[in-house]
């Protein structure tokens, strides 16, 4: 199964945890991109407007995979508004999704992300995995994770959430394309 994995990362996190799908899936990766340097006041804003940004024009032939992952932030219990600007543009391209994410992990946003993401692409996402920076990482590195919404992880701490990668390839690596959800 040929698998693009898309991902858009504000502050680092997502494009660690992308890498590193990549190499376990031995998946095409693909970075979502913005013409204009994001801001923090640019999140801000895009939360409070509702507005989906523009995005470079994507160089990636989406038409020639089985699945894409996308994988990103959550902004407001929202996928990062790149990645639904991505999502938008592939629509009716590809015949299955998901959405991997690197978040705070906040109460209640699983089921908002599922609605978003099937409104967007007019379909169901396969999936909608959160790997939670609450839930993952050890009790002396959270202490500094200030709420969830600005910690940066390095390349090391994601041995913290190996079980939950480790879980999520395995269900990924099966033949069959049914609903994770
Ligand atoms: C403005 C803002 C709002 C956020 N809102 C949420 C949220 O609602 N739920 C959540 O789980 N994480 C939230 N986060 C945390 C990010 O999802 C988290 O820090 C993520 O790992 C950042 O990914 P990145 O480094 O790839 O940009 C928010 C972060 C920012 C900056």
């Amino acid at each position: 199964m040929k698998t693009l994995i898309a991902y858009y990362s504000f502050t680092g996190n997502n494009a660690i945890l992308a890498a590193s799908l990549k190499e376990r899936l031995g998946a095409d990766l693909y970075e979502i991109t913005e013409p204009r340097p994001r801001k923090g006041t640019t999140i801000l804003l895009d939360i409070l407007l509702g507005r989906r940004p523009r995005i470079n024009p994507p160089t990636v032939n989406a038409t020639r995979y089985d699945r894409v992952i996308l994988v990103g932030p959550v902004w407001n219990a929202k996928i990062a508004s790149p990645v639904a600007s991505f999502l938008a543009w592939l629509k009716g391209k590809i015949p299955s999704y998901g959405y991997v994410t690197l978040c705070g992990g906040r109460d209640g946003q699983q089921e908002k992300m599922v609605r978003e993401l099937g409104r967007i692409a007019g379909k169901p996402p396969l999936f909608v995995r959160q790997l939670a920076l609450r839930d993952w990482l050890p009790e002396d590195r959270k202490a500094n994770a200030k709420k969830g919404t600005s910690f940066k992880i390095s390349a090391a701490d994601l041995v913290s959430f190996r079980p939950a990668i480790d879980e999520l390839v395995g269900e990924l690596s099966q033949k069959t394309e049914k609903s994770m959800l």
